[in-house]
């Protein structure tokens, strides 16, 4: 796939790096072509063109900043949009919206002609850049979106870096997922676990043969 990223930052950069180990060609799109850029092998550009002719766009920016970022752009009718931001507030211990609408939900609004999927908000990146390796098998990553077309592309993208994909339902299911997210923070910073030490994994029931 041909993948934008808008934000390299923590996030923005690891998604970068394990898409293209997986095969996917990768820009970056930074604010800034002047300061020194990390990821050598991974084309940086510019926000605007992180959108255009991309099959999808991933959204790694910090609460509010998105919403404000994606208004000033100019968003290609149809865009998929991955957010995988929480909407986090400035001390990162709480959410700032939650229970009756998400921050996808927020993005997408201020979007309206893009197809937003919620996706990755739970892993954190430092599981996405050294490819930690779980016992019982790959890691879940939960998504969520209103548009099946827009949603398969990202189940794919997911199972593309050896993760299990999980359709959680519509983009409201976001209101869900990013209480997850802070749940994972909680566990990696207050109970210790460090961001390489957890993940989730979604555990199906086996079909007996009676
Ligand atoms: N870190 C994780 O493990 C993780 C995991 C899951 C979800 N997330 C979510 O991903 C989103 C990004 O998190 P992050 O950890 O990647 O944050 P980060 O390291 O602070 O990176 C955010 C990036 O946003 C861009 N940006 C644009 N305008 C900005 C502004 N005014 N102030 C600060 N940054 C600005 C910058 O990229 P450029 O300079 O390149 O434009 C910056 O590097 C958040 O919503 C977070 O909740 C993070």
């Amino acid at each position: 796939m041909n993948v934008g990223v808008i934000g390299g930052g923590t996030m923005g950069s690891a998604l970068a790096v394990r898409l293209a180990r997986a095969g996917h060609e990768v820009h970056v799109g930074t604010r800034s072509a002047t300061t020194p850029w990390p990821l050598a092998a991974i084309p940086r550009v510019t926000y605007q063109q992180a959108l255009e002719g991309r099959d999808l766009t991933i959204i790694a920016l910090p609460w509010p900043i998105s919403v404000d970022v994606l208004r000033a752009l100019a968003v290609p009718r149809g865009r998929v949009l991955v957010d995988v931001g929480n909407p986090e507030t400035p001390d990162g211990r709480a959410l700032a919206v939650g229970h009756d609408t998400s921050g996808a939900e927020v993005l997408a609004a201020a979007v309206p002609g893009a197809r937003v999927v919620k996706a990755f908000s739970h892993y954190y990146a430092e599981l996405l850049r050294e490819d930690v390796a779980f016992d019982g098998g790959p890691a879940s990553v939960l998504y969520c979106g209103d548009d099946a077309d827009a949603k398969a592309g990202v189940h794919a993208l997911i199972t593309s870096c050896a993760l299990d994909p999980v359709d959680a339902g519509p983009l409201a299911i976001a209101r869900f997922l990013e209480p997850m997210a802070m749940l994972t923070v909680a566990l990696v910073r207050a109970q210790g676990w460090g961001p390489t030490g957890v993940a989730w994994r979604l555990m199906r029931r086996r079909e007996v043969a009676s």
